[in-house]
């Protein structure tokens, strides 16, 4: 019920979800030869949107997927998708993962030589537009773009892999991105990526983070549904505990 709400808001809105708790599982840790049925696995358990990463071999050492299977993803799940773009000279492509059926893109601050310009592409092709900072990238490097935002994703792992180990500082970062949106009256939302787990997800939901990307976690061993059900209900706990 409450991935109905959160789902339909997504689609108008990003400012109305501000403070609700979302679960983004990540398919690079899926079984890409089951994908539909991993990722309605997921969306079972309580995924309400679904983290899509593209890595091009040059901006981070892997290689993953493109526009073809964003459209095949958009055949099987309604749930929003969540493209995030580790790749060099995105706006190359930003039109066409659109077109797929990307719902929300992000492109890293590192990759974007004219931010701006990249992030108003986003906007003018109607998806929702956010901005990726990687581990030794401060939050203060987005200050003049925050009011152009609709979430930032803050990399808790150096891009690249699934299943690497929640770097600490990054709540840190959450929390100064928190203090800044509150500070300026804005409305972006705040998504974290790498290392999201059981051990980890209340510090990363009471720093404030608001979107959970989650792969190695739901997808890694075991049973993606009853993984996802456990990992948000541990989240949801842990928003009783914000102070
Ligand atoms: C890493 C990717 C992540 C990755 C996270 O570059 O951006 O989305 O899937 O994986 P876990 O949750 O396993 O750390
Ligand atoms: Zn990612």
């Amino acid at each position: 019920m409450l991935a109905t709400c959160v789902i339909e808001s997504a689609q108008t809105s990003a400012q109305d979800l501000s403070g609700l708790i979302e679960l983004a599982p990540s398919i690079l840790s899926a079984d890409f030869a089951h994908l539909a049925d991993q990722v309605h696995a997921a969306v079972e358990g309580g995924g309400s949107v679904l983290h899509v990463d593209v890595m091009d071999g040059h901006f981070v050492p892997n290689i993953t997927i493109g526009p073809p299977v964003v459209a095949s993803l958009r055949k099987a799940t309604e749930i929003p998708l969540d493209c995030h773009l580790m790749i060099e000279n995105p706006d190359q492509y930003i039109p066409e993962f659109i077109s797929a059926g990307a719902d929300w893109i992000s492109v890293h601050q590192e990759a974007c030589v004219h931010l701006y310009r990249t992030l108003q592409l986003i906007r003018s092709h109607g998806a929702q537009v956010g901005v990726v900072i990687n581990p030794a990238t401060p939050v203060e490097s987005l200050s003049e773009v925050l009011d152009m935002v609709d979430y930032v994703l803050v990399m808790s792992v150096n891009p690249g892999f699934g299943g690497q180990r929640f770097i600490p500082n990054s709540l840190n970062k959450i929390r100064k991105l928190v203090q800044m949106r509150t500070a300026r009256a804005l409305n972006f939302r705040v998504e974290v990526d790498g290392g999201v787990a059981l051990d980890t997800v209340g510090e990363v939901v009471r720093a404030g983070a608001e979107i959970l990307v989650a792969g190695n976690a739901v997808f890694g061993t075991g049973n993606p549904k009853i993984n996802a059900q456990t990992l948000l209900k541990a989240a949801m706990e842990a928003t009783l505990q914000k102070v």
